[in-house]
């Protein structure tokens, strides 16, 4: 009884079955033909279209979609499926299709010119492809509301028209390679555009005015072009406008104060540019703003303080530019700020306290501004923190504890301050650090141990500090590490054999400090080694044979207190600048190459059994005392003795040279112009 009654479910049903049976029989024979000459024309890897055969209705095909009564097909939709192959001219057999849709794949060839009968286009998004060529006169295609051929490389005129498509709601035509021209000031028919997107296509010129009357203007985009002219005030009347991408042109002028009329921006970038002049306090209104970008132009003056106002700021960028005078003091207090660079300005003053206050920030960059006083302790538990870089100011005072632990860092870089106090333990927790640049400040403190739990460290810069104690045997923990300069502090202690362990290690530069005690031989298994600088300590003994082993292009061993033979091939690339004002370094190599060379150094013959200055002079002294004695002792010795002298005079002649005092005299050092520490920016936003 109960299979006779019918539920709404099962008339629901039906209703589908009939519908697609409808779909299923009224598809024409034509379209099947077209979209398998489609497929024919299309390279599949991931077998995107498998389905499209002859055993299945068109309307089952992945991304097809046709109308539900008439089954006629209305939408081809293959985006990002890693298509390759070309565009079929079947599709104009496909007269109902609204929508078409090859976005990002690898499409190559150009637009076939059949595509213009497709007059019920309303959406044609090309997008993120490799098609080339000119594009075909679309004006056709009068119903289209959707148009995007950006991101391909179309060359030929930019296509003038595209005003004849008065529906059109988005237009993009950026990132392709027009002939370099203007926009057409007719572009100003679109009047329903909502989305303007003509980044890097190759334009110049002024923004036709037009442009400022198409009210409906959501995102307006003229990015990477060479426009020029002043900043456009009339952007002020597009009330919709929520992203203005102006950025690296050729803009000049400044940014009017009615910019404050778009309430509803949330993007604003005008980087590099030519723009100039005070930033308007008015702009501090601009509440829905998320993203201000504005970066290497010529700005100057204060930032508006109520910029700290901006509930929803995550990034924000001014470097390269001449602003002056404090900082925003609230900036980031209300808002969940991720990223930013105010490099390369003159902000004076105090740091500001709450960039971090939401917890977000990932990124803060202030190098080379004139800040001064301490650093704010609120950011020892800004955890999110990847990349720390304050170098360049007049910081003074300790840094505080928690900064040396953040547990995200990358880079830490405090370097050309006056920083003092010295580096905590925390250092321990910033498992991730791979660069740490302290140089050129007043660190007083020992290197904590710590330093070497940091497995990524690449880059160790402590120069020109007051460190002291030794340098920790944990150093040797650190493979990734490639670049140590410790250079011009107050260590002492010996060079830990440990180091040997970094076998990343290029550039080690010890010099100028206290260090004692011997190269250790590990030394020579640095096999990366390029350049070793131990210069000005107190380091003694010889310098060992395993760094023969090393292909150094630079080596300082100068102002120590080693002796012995220096290995050949080291003297060879260091040359004998490298070795001067030791105790007693000598020289094996005697051949006649090396003497022309002029080489002020001692060879080593001569010494070979008195390893001491003191003790040549002693046996020097013996030699005269028993010259004495010879002579006193009576003539029947004379002809031994004669000869001995003999030998011992012509031996001091070959071996010694003519200046054998002259060795000792300093001369000046081979001076190398590398300054590799040069700390630029890194542009967070293209
Ligand atoms: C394409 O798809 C992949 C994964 O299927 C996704 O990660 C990527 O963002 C997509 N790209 C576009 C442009 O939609
Ligand atoms: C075109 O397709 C791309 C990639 O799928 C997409 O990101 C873009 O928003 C589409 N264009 C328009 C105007 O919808
Ligand atoms: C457009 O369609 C008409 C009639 O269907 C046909 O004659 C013409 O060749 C087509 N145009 C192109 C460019 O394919
Ligand atoms: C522009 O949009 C309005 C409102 O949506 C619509 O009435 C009008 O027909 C559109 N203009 C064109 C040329 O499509
Ligand atoms: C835009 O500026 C760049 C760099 O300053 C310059 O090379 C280029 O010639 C300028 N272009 C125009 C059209 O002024
Ligand atoms: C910023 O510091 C530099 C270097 O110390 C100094 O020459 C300059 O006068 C300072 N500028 C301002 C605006 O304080
Ligand atoms: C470092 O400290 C010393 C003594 O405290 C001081 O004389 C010197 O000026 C300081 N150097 C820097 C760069 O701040
Ligand atoms: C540092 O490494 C040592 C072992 O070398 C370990 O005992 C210590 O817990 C680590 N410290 C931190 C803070 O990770
Ligand atoms: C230099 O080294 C020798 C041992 O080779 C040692 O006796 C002497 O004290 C050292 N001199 C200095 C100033 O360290
Ligand atoms: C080694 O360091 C000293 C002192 O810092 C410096 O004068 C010298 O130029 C450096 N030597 C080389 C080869 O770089």
């Amino acid at each position: 009884v109960h299979r006779m009654s019918t539920s709404p479910i099962q008339i629901y049903v039906w209703c589908i079955l009939l519908f697609a049976n409808v779909g299923i029989s009224a598809s024409s024979p034509l379209e099947k033909d077209a979209l398998l000459d489609i497929k024919i024309h299309l390279e599949d890897p991931q077998n995107y279209l498998s389905n499209w055969d002859e055993s299945h209705s068109p309307c089952q095909f992945h991304g097809v979609t046709c109308d539900e009564i008439s089954g006629e097909v209305t939408g081809v939709s293959l985006s990002n499926a890693s298509l390759s192959g070309t565009i079929s001219p079947s599709f104009s057999v496909l007269h109902q299709l609204h929508t078409l849709d090859l976005s990002a794949n690898s499409i190559s060839g150009t637009i076939p010119a059949a595509l213009t009968n497709c007059t019920n286009l309303q959406v044609l998004n090309l997008s993120m492809n490799s098609l080339t060529g000119q594009l075909p006169d679309l004006s056709s295609l009068l119903k289209l509301k959707v148009l995007d051929l950006s991101t391909n490389g179309f060359s030929g005129a930019f296509p003038v028209w595209i005003s004849k498509l008065s529906g059109l709601t988005e237009l993009g035509l950026g990132e392709n390679s027009f002939d370099e021209g203007g926009v057409p000031e007719s572009i100003g028919l679109l009047k329903n555009l909502t989305w303007l997107f003509l980044g890097q296509c190759n334009l110049r010129g002024e923004i036709p005015a037009s442009v400022f009357h198409l009210e409906s203007l959501g995102t307006l985009d003229f990015s990477r072009n060479q426009m020029t002219g002043v900043f456009p005030k009339a952007i002020s009347n597009l009330r919709n406008l929520w992203k203005i991408e102006l950025y690296q042109n050729n803009l000049t002028g400044e940014i009017p104060p009615e910019l404050a009329h778009l309430t509803l921006l949330s993007e604003f970038d005008v980087s590099h540019n030519q723009l100039t002049g005070v930033l308007p306090k008015e702009i501090a209104s601009l509440k829905k703003l998320k993203i201000f970008h504005i970066y290497r132009n010529n700005f100057y003056g204060e930032l508006p303080e109520g910029l700290g106002d901006w509930e929803f700021l995550e990034s924000f960028s001014t470097y390269e530019n001449q602003f002056s005078g404090k900082f925003p003091a609230n900036l980031g207090r209300f808002s969940p700020l991720n990223a930013i660079d105010i490099s390369e300005n003159y902000f004076t003053g105090e740091f500001p306290k709450f960039l971090c206050q939401s917890d977000k920030l990932q990124f803060l960059l202030a190098l080379s501004n004139n800040f001064s006083g301490e650093f704010p302790t609120s950011y020892s538990s800004c955890k999110t923190l990847e990349r720390f870089r304050v170098s360049q100011n007049q910081f003074s005072g300790s840094i505080p504890h928690g900064i040396w632990g953040l547990p995200n860092a990358v880079i830490i870089d405090v370097a050309d301050n006056g920083f003092i106090g010295g580096i905590s333990s925390d250092i321990g927790i910033s498992a991730t650090l791979t660069q740490l640049l302290l140089q050129n400040n007043n660190f007083s403190s020992e290197l904590p141990m710590e330093l070497g739990n940091l497995s990524q460290l690449k880059k160790l810069v402590a120069s020109n500090n007051r460190f002291s104690g030794q340098v920790p045997a944990q150093i040797g923990n650190l493979k990734q590490l490639s670049y140590l300069h410790l250079e011009q502090n107050a260590l002492e202690g010996s060079i830990p054999p440990e180091i040997g362990l970094c076998n990343s290690l290029v550039d080690l530069d010890l010099a100028e400090n206290s260090l004692s005690g011997k190269i250790p031989d590990t030394v020579g298994s640095l096999l990366m080694l390029d350049s070793l600088n131990l210069s000005h300590n107190m380091i003694s003994g010889g310098i060992p044979d395993a760094l023969q082993s090393l292909r150094l292009s630079y080596a300082d061993f100068s102002h120590n207190n080693l002796s012995g033979p220096i290995p050949p091939q080291l003297l060879m690339t260091a040359g004998d600048d490298a070795f001067s004002e030791n105790s007693d370094l000598c020289v094996t190599d005697t051949s006649e190459g090396w003497r022309q060379s002029g080489t002020s150094l001692r060879p080593c013959q001569w010494i070979d059994n008195h390893h001491s200055f003191s003790r040549r002079r002693l046996f020097a002294v013996l030699i005269m005392a028993t010259s004495l004695v010879v002579l006193l002792s009576g003539l029947a010795c004379l002809r031994y003795e004669n000869n001995r002298l003999e030998d011992f005079n012509r031996k001091q002649d070959t071996e010694s040279g003519d200046d054998s005092d002259s060795k000792w005299i300093v001369e000046s050092f081979h001076v190398r112009g590398v300054n590799p520490s040069a700390a630029l920016p890194v542009p967070m936003v293209t």
